[in-house]
Order: C-alpha cells, then structure tokens, then sequence
C-alpha cells in the first residue's frame, strides 16, 4: 500500500504522492470565468486534505470554445489575476495545481448553444449527440485555436499553475480530430491517423514553444472512444508514442466520449455499480509504449486494487471521491484504509449544472442538494 504514497515526477515537477485530483468542472466562475471564492476554497480544502496533484476542472481557451456556463476561463490577460488568486490557495496549503486547457469543438452543454455563433468541428456534419450541425473548421480557424492554446498556456503559467494539461479526451475537439468518424478531412488534418493528430501535435508544439522546456505539459486522452469507428486503443497508443518522442511529461488515460455513450452505451463518467480498474487495461497499453508517466483514471475507490495497478503504472487520477471526501488522500496515509465513500450515484453532475459542484452526501451541494433525491 505504501506505494501510493512514493514521491514521483512530471518533467521537473516532484509529486509527492500517486494520488492525483482529476480535472473536474465546477460550475463555480463568474460569467467572464475568473473562479468564485468557492471554487477556491473547494480546490484548497482538496490541497489540504493531501492530493498529490490536482488538476483544476477544464478553463476554455476561447470563448467559442467554452463548452458549458460557470466554467473557468483562460482565454484572456484580465483573467491572471483571479486565478492567480486560486494557485496561490492551493500551493500556500501545500499542494500543486495544474491548469486543463479545452476547446469543446460541438460537444457541449445544449443550454449555452444561444451564446454559439456555429459549431465547429474537423467535418461538416449534422453533430450525432447533440444533432445540431457543425461548421468545418478552415485551415486558418484551426491556426487561431493552436494560437489560443498557446496563449491560454501562458496565462496559465503567469498566474502561478504548476503544469498544463491539453484535453484530448471525452470527445471535445481534439478528440474529433483523432477519430475517424468525425474527421473526413481530405487536408493535411485528415485521412492517416498520423494527419488527423496534427493538430494535438501543433497544440503541443505550441504550447511547449510558449511555456519553455522546463514548464509539464502532459494531456488527457481516451485510451478507446467506445464505439468501432471513434479512435480505437492501437490507434490511441500510437498517438501517446508520438507525442511521447515529442517530449511529452505524463499521459492520463480516460475512455469513452459521448458519442461512445449514445452508440455503445459507454461515457467517460461511469455508473454504479463499477467494475474497478476495468479501464487500466487501456494505460497499459499506452504505458508499453511510452517513456514518460502514466496515470489512469476511472472508478478508482479501493487502496488495495489502488496499489496492485501502481506496480505496473505510475499513478490513479480520481474525480468523485474528491468531491465527497477532499481529505481522502490524508484518511489513507493516516492508515485507514477503507475504501473511497463515493458511490458514483452521478448527483455530483447535477450540482455543476446548478447551485455549482458538491456531493449530496455531505453539506457541499447546500440548498440543489436538498431537492435532490438520494439514490
Ligand atoms: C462533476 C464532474 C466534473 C468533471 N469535469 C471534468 C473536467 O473538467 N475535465 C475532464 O477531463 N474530466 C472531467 N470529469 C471526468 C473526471 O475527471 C473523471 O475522468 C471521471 O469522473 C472518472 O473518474 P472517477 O471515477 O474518479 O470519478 C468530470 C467528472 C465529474 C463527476
């Protein structure tokens, strides 16, 4: 069990547990996306109760890509300021937070469509979840959003956030350019699976031209998308080698997307019951065939199965038993080693939705959770 709490390291970043804080979106910045003293204090309470790594729940690089309202915005200077205010929580009570950067492309909260322009995506088409349809993007457009990447990554790395991840996973734009089913580009973006990671690898390139050798950039990708068709797990693996030669700092394994969920009845956030470290096969797969770390992330609750799956990769990423239990790292390093509280009943999804991210077993869902149902 005491491998869960050996030191490691993301590039020049020591971590001093394998205990990390998966992105989770709050539903708790302001409308122009500088995160609310909640937010702040959620995230700090998350630092004090013993994670080695957090990753702050997904910031839009750019207003058109902002995927769903109350989220945390990157995607200007005015914005340094306020999240400077939440590294600095989080690194005064002794942890590290790392920033997630997201352009949604089509996939999306439905209720912010009005604010939407169009949607955008790598191929015109009607959107298969949400049936709306989607621009191609121009080969100009694509160039903007690998600028705004790059800028949100400096932003990121001035107000005080100690590494950046890239979200390539879940079925948000990157994750479109990588699938065959959504990318029928005949352009350089398009076709072999080494065209369609063109533009993960002009994300990285620019966000690693931008942040400086020394700075971790590692990125959340879906080891298998859930569907024959989306990128499929040899596909995913090539994809992490790449990037990998390229001098990637970590890889966080998820699976699943959206689309995955509507054709296989399979999304990245999974149902109770769960069958624990069903998806670490993935991480393996991708860890084979890579130098840098691996963390694999999914319906980890269990310090014994927790420790068996560190043998083989370096660290576990979890969302909802932070939410329900911030001191969770802390209870097991204490030694009691019962497993995480959360019963991934999904609530949590509500609360972002509305009075903003809590668990309806304790008082962080304040008055949403009182409406709620228990499960
Ligand atoms: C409330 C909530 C918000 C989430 N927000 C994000 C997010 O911002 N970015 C992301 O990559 N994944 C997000 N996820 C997915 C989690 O990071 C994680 O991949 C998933 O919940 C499975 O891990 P778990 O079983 O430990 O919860 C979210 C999940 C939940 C429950």
């Amino acid at each position: 069990m005491n491998n869960m709490f050996q030191p490691w390291k993301m590039g020049t970043l020591e971590i001093k547990n394998r205990l990390v804080r998966s992105a989770t979106v709050e539903g708790l910045s302001m409308d122009d996306g500088a995160p609310r003293q909640r937010l702040i204090d959620i995230t700090q309470e998350i630092a004090r109760g013993g994670a080695g790594l957090i990753i702050a729940g997904t910031a839009y690089i750019s207003h058109e890509g902002r995927g769903d309202k109350n989220t945390t915005g990157m995607d200007n200077d005015k914005l340094i300021e306020p999240l400077s205010r939440l590294c600095g929580a989080v690194h005064t009570a002794g942890g590290i937070l790392a920033a997630q950067l997201l352009h949604c492309g089509s996939t999306l909260n439905p209720e912010i469509l009005p604010e939407k322009k169009a949607l955008y995506g790598p191929s015109a088409m009607i959107d298969p979840v949400c049936g709306h349809p989607v621009v191609e993007l121009s080969k100009d457009h694509i160039l903007r959003i690998v600028d705004d990447y790059a800028n949100a990554a400096r932003r990121a790395k001035q107000a005080g956030f100690r590494a950046v991840q890239i979200h390539a996973a879940h079925g948000y734009l990157i994750n479109q350019f990588l699938s065959a089913s959504r990318n029928r580009r005949k352009d350089a973006y398009g076709g072999s699976l080494e065209h369609r990671a063109l533009l993960l690898h002009q994300v990285y390139e620019a966000v690693r031209g931008t942040v400086g050798r020394d700075f971790p950039i590692f990125i959340k990708m879906s080891g298998y998308d859930g569907f024959p068709g989306g990128v499929e797990p040899d596909e995913a693996a090539r994809v992490a080698a790449s990037l990998d030669a390229m001098g990637l700092d970590a890889i966080e394994v998820s699976a699943g997307t959206p689309e995955g969920a509507k054709k296989g009845g399979w999304d990245h956030i999974i149902p109770s019951p769960f069958d624990e470290g069903s998806l670490v096969k993935y991480a393996l797969k991708i860890k084979a065939k890579v130098r840098c770390p691996v963390i694999s992330v999914e319906g980890w609750r269990t310090p014994l199965k927790i420790a068996k799956a560190l043998e083989q990769i370096d660290a576990v990423s979890m969302s909802r038993p932070f939410i329900r239990e911030p001191g969770l790292a802390n209870r097991w390093l204490g030694g009691d080693l019962t497993p995480a509280h959360c019963i991934s009943c999904n609530k949590c999804l509500d609360l972002i939705m509305g009075s903003g991210l809590g668990c309806i077993f304790n008082n962080r869902g304040e008055d949403k959770a009182n409406s709620l149902s228990r499960p």
